[in-house]
């Protein structure tokens, strides 16, 4: 999977995409993640990228020209699968989504800022409008890497333990159950006895009643979906 991300602050970015499992995947080719300045596309040689809404108001707007001079430059190069726009307003980010998402070969992910951007821009271009929860951030760069994450995690080969990335939280509707290692006591906190005995019939049975127990528990919601 290719993932390009345009922003305005991509500085911001880079240091998330070169750690961890992130840059692992990207090493071992399965995932790619570059990272655009918006500014390069300026309107001027200020560098301006934004400007006052019309009708007033408070806030600037993103221009259309420069973020259509940006798209034009990458999809004259591949075919993308989609062109997100990562915005409070648009469907909220859950793990049915990212999994759909995760079969696409080239994404693009454009950050919003300010007061977002114009409108045309996502009547034009946009193909997927995404929010990573009721709350507004002061830019789409921590949506984008987000959603980049959740994306390239579940790629088949990028965790070393194929099958983790199917037992997360939410993969099975179900969160998590809870999860021990060594000692098997620490100051006389005991872990389950059933996650000792070696028979995994067991085990998956208790597994899957402590998810239950905790989705019921913890996001009932979830069982009504
Ligand atoms: N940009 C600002 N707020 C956001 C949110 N909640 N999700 C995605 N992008 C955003």
């Amino acid at each position: 999977m290719r993932i390009d991300i345009i922003s305005c602050q991509p500085d911001l970015l880079t240091s998330f995409f070169t750690h961890s499992i992130l840059k692992r995947a990207q090493e071992k080719g399965i995932a790619e993640v570059h990272l655009h300045d918006l500014r390069k596309f300026a309107i001027n040689k200020h560098g301006q990228i934004d400007d006052y809404a019309f009708g007033g108001g408070a806030g600037m707007v993103m221009m259309i020209e420069p973020i259509d001079k940006c798209l034009a430059g990458l999809k004259a190069e591949r075919n993308y699968d989609a062109v997100i726009y990562m915005t409070p307003d648009g469907e909220q980010l859950k793990q049915p989504l990212v999994n759909r998402l995760s079969l696409l070969e080239n994404v693009i992910i454009l950050c919003g800022h300010y007061k977002g951007v114009d409108e045309r821009v996502r009547e034009k271009f946009i193909t997927h409008e995404i929010s990573i929860g009721d709350y507004v951030l002061s830019g789409g760069e921590l949506g984008a890497a987000v959603l980049a994450d959740a994306l390239i995690r579940i790629i088949p080969g990028v965790l070393n333990d194929e099958s983790s990335a199917l037992t997360d939280s939410f993969q099975d509707g179900l969160l998590a159950p809870p999860v021990y290692t060594r000692p098997a006591e620490y100051e006389g906190l005991k872990v389950p006895e059933i996650l000792l005995s070696g028979n995994q019939p067991k085990i998956e049975e208790w597994r899957f009643e402590q998810a239950l127990a905790r989705t019921k528990a913890r996001r009932p919601d979830l069982l009504n979906d």
